[in-house]
């Protein structure tokens, strides 16, 4: 039996219900008196009653995670870094002009900020797919290190941290977005304003990746989605359809003209495209007429007029001669289409335009040459010689290994596509999630065949190998020291696979290796040290760096590339490097007099740089400004 209410009626759950069987959608829930109710959303029903779009509150298209604005912080905090090259680990490192940076890209691409900005015209990165399975750089440091296993690759060399990102992990999604964020926002910088960037990914995180994309470097500039055919065997252990594909997203700095990534057709494809031979070379026939109905006459006017021809079909402009036939664009069932050159371009480049008679129908040609014919590439990549099982073949032919030094390289034909459609001559080339280095392979392969200068710059992490895994039983204790072998081995076989052709070919690369600045912290602070401890300290740099050291942060500090040539000389007894052919000098030995001081003078560098307590006595250091004001009076001078 229904028990009596005891009450009034209940006005506004009435009210409710006849406003929501109007408007459903206005029908919401809160919560009032701890207990969930219904109630009505006043926004959406003023929507619903106004012609006009009513403010909401907060309402608006937005892309957002926990902690966006700390990774902001991330990208833009300054770190007290340097980069230590190592002579021993680089190959030709007087002579090339290619970089190999150990440690995380987070810090590289902020060491690279001075020198390289606005540089770099490529960018390809594969990075951590996000699967649940790859371990990510955690650039959050508050957890201690007892929470992580050492030993089991957690750790990579420089004590950094390692992390496995699993699916469970409530903040899936958001701690791989905290760790590309910044690191792309850094990267977009370091882009030439033609530049571009192409970055590998999969389902996991394709979708996330799109919106960063989006937001970093604007919609306008999103380029394309390409879709690869990876695995075409598809992965077995997938729960539904078998996943043979993942893909590739491109954006630009700024928008980039029509055509920006199309490439030259290839010898084959010529021959099979371009059947007629002429003079001028190989050449195929297309049809003046539009092909497309969507233009004619009725929208294209100055593009129907009519052409005429001879009897054996040579086109004629004096149109009074005797015994022309009139052709119009008129397609077989009377559609007036048009041509799709103007009159103008037809008398310019009436060479290059012939009738045929086709089943007894004129049609009218123009020739098309093979030579400097490009083409734009398709959004779907299914070259064999992209797949994965390519390119860890390729690597496990150079590790002379079946087994996985390294897993799932990229295909370096792939990358060398990407690099030709974004690149020519001395264009820089940034890998910041090098792995094996396929792109410096890529990059030298490509130089090698076009004769070009690019140049590389490869980031990885030194994160160890594990010590069951073949790359730790083949002697590779770490990631980066598979890349610099890869590089090695990739450089001699393209050299000698093209001989004498690739007598120039740059495939040495420099080793510089992320570490805490050169400079002990009263470089920095000395308001905070005691008058006492400063003097008892006989210099402001740290004793285990060498003169090679605090060139590079030099060097990083004005901006000067680190590929630039370097010269160590001799000038009165001490080191003198010399950077880009005189453009720096610099001298970190001691005693330096004011011999020295004035030979570097008279060499008019445009920086002169010497170690503060380098200057022999009081004297030199009060007559140092002196030597220069009379030698070189415009040289920038430095001391560390
Ligand atoms: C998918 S692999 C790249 C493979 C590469 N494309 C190739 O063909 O060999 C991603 C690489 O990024 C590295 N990595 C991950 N986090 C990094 C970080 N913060 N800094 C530098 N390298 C990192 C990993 O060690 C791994 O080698």
């Amino acid at each position: 039996m229904d028990k009596l209410k005891m009450h009034s009626r209940d006005n506004i759950k009435e009210h409710i219900a006849q406003i929501a069987a109007l408007f459903p959608n206005a029908l919401t829930e809160t919560i009032k008196d701890g207990k969930v109710t219904q109630a009505i959303d006043f926004d959406i029903l003023k929507q619903e009653l106004s012609e006009v779009v009513v403010d909401g509150p907060a309402e608006r298209y937005q892309f957002t995670w926990p902690d966006k604005r700390k990774s902001i912080l991330l990208a833009n905090a300054p770190i007290a870094k340097t980069l230590r090259p190592s002579r021993e680990e680089s190959l030709d490192f007087d002579s090339t002009e290619n970089l190999y940076i150990e440690g995380d890209n987070l810090d590289a691409l902020k060491l690279l900020q001075e020198t390289y900005l606005g540089k770099v015209k490529m960018i390809y990165i594969d990075p951590p797919y996000n699967t649940g399975n790859d371990f990510v750089y955690e650039d959050d440091f508050s957890q201690s290190e007892d929470d992580y296993m050492p030993g089991s690759g957690q750790f990579d060399e420089s004590g950094g941290r390692l992390v496995p990102n699993l699916e469970s992990n409530g903040r899936f999604h958001t701690d791989w977005l905290n760790m590309i964020y910044p690191r792309l926002k850094l990267a977009k910088d370091l882009l030439t304003e033609d530049g571009v960037i192409f970055i590998s990914i999969d389902n996991s995180e394709v979708e996330n990746l799109f919106k960063l994309g989006n937001e970093v470097f604007g919609e306008d500039n999103f380029v394309a989605i390409i879709t690869l055919l990876c695995n075409p065997k598809g992965r077995s252990q997938d729960k539904y359809f078998a996943t043979n594909h993942e893909f590739i997203l491109v954006f630009s700095k700024t928008k980039l003209p029509k055509g920006s990534f199309s490439i030259l057709k290839k010898d084959d494809q010529i021959i099979d495209e371009y059947p007629e031979q002429d003079e001028n070379g190989k050449y195929r026939l297309l049809e003046l007429r539009n092909t497309h109905r969507e233009f004619g006459k009725f929208n294209r006017p100055n593009l129907f007029y009519p052409i005429f021809v001879n009897f054996v079909g040579e086109i004629q402009l004096n149109k009074d001669k005797e015994g022309l036939t009139k052709i119009f664009p008129i397609w077989e069932d009377g559609f007036e289409g048009c041509w799709t050159w103007d009159e103008n371009k037809l008398i310019k480049d009436v060479d290059l335009v012939c009738g045929k008679k086709i089943k007894g129908q004129w049609k009218i040609y123009r020739k098309s040459y093979a030579d400097g014919a490009d083409k734009m590439l398709k959004t779907i990549f299914l070259d064999k010689e992209f797949y994965t099982e390519k390119g860890q073949k390729e690597l496990n032919t150079f590790f002379e290994s079946k087994g996985k030094v390294f897993q799932s390289p990229k295909s370096s034909a792939l990358i060398k596509q990407l690099i030709s459609t974004s690149t020519s001559n001395n264009d820089i080339v940034l890998d910041f999630f090098s792995g094996s280095a396929t792109t410096a392979d890529a990059v030298m392969q490509l130089n090698s065949e076009d004769a070009g200068g690019r140049k590389f710059v490869m980031v990885q992490l030194p994160e160890v190998t594990d010590e069951q895994s073949e790359a730790y039983k083949a002697g590779f204790k770490n990631i980066c020291d598979i890349g610099k072998e890869r590089i090695r081995r990739a450089g001699k076989k393209i050299k000698s696979d093209a001989g004498l052709l690739a007598k120039n070919l740059d495939t040495g690369f420099r080793v510089l290796k992320i570490d805490s600045t050169n400079m002990r912290d009263v470089y920095y602070t000395p308001g905070e040290y005691q008058k006492d401890f400063l003097s008892s300290l006989a210099d402001n740099i740290k004793p285990d760096r060498s003169a090679e050291d605090l060139l590079f942060q030099v060097m990083l500090d004005l901006g000067i590339l680190l590929s630039a040539k370097i010269k160590e000389t001799r000038v009165g007894g001490k080191t003198v490097f010399d950077v880009a052919e005189g453009y720096l000098l610099a001298c970190f030995d001691s005693n330096v007099t004011s011999d020295v001081v004035t030979e570097i003078a008279k060499r008019k560098p445009y920086y002169a740089i010497f170690r503060d307590s380098g200057i022999a006595s009081d004297s030199v250091a009060t007559n140092f400004d002196q030597i220069f004001a009379t030698y070189s009076p415009t040289t920038v001078r430095k001391v560390l």
